[in-house]
């Protein structure tokens, strides 16, 4: 059963979770890149990504199309932005039948956690099997080793 990661990141710590469950899983890895992208300092960071989710924006992605078929078990990382998925989500969930796959949620967020998001995506593409979620508050400043145990005792405990 083929594996595929697929994430967002704008400042690494979602990219440090989502490269540390593709190497244990041996999965193929997909990092969105909006065409334009997002301020990633400063006030205009919240600014501009806060309006893009309360918009609901569908950024244009750079990446090659992907055939989804191809995967049985997909995992969905991203940073929490206003409470939900980042939005190069809306482009991706879009672009894709999502139907039939085990699915697995991570989540990096400043201390508000993630529970709108496991719960958005779950109404999004509904016709699935969500194996397990989890969620990291900022893995990179806060004790990364540790972070980076818990994910990989995740993966151990959903993927026998
Ligand atoms: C536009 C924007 C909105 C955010 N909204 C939230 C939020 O609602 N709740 C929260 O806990 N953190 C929020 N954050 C913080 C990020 O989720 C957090 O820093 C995360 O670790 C970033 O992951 P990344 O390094 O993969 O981009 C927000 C950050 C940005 C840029």
């Amino acid at each position: 059963m083929k594996s595929l990661v697929v994430f967002y990141s704008l400042e690494g710590n979602t990219k440090l979770i989502a490269n540390i469950i593709a190497e244990k899983l041996n999965a193929d890895i997909l990092e969105l890149m909006p065409e334009k992208v997002y301020f990633n300092s400063g006030f205009k960071k919240f600014l501009w990504g806060g309006k893009s989710v309360i918009f609901k924006e569908k950024p244009k992605l750079k990446n090659n199309e992907i055939n989804i078929e191809d995967y049985k078990n997909i995992f969905i990382g991203t940073p929490i932005w206003v409470g939900t998925y980042a939005p190069p989500f809306n482009t991706f969930l879009d672009m894709y039948n999502i139907q039939n796959k085990n699915i697995g949620l991570f989540a990096c967020h400043g201390g508000g956690g993630a529970s709108k998001f496991f719960k958005n995506v779950k109404k999004k593409i509904p016709n699935n099997n969500f194996i397990g979620e989890i969620d990291f508050f900022e893995p990179i400043k806060n004790d990364k080793d540790e972070n980076i145990e818990k994910a990989i005792k995740w993966i151990d405990k959903i993927i026998m």
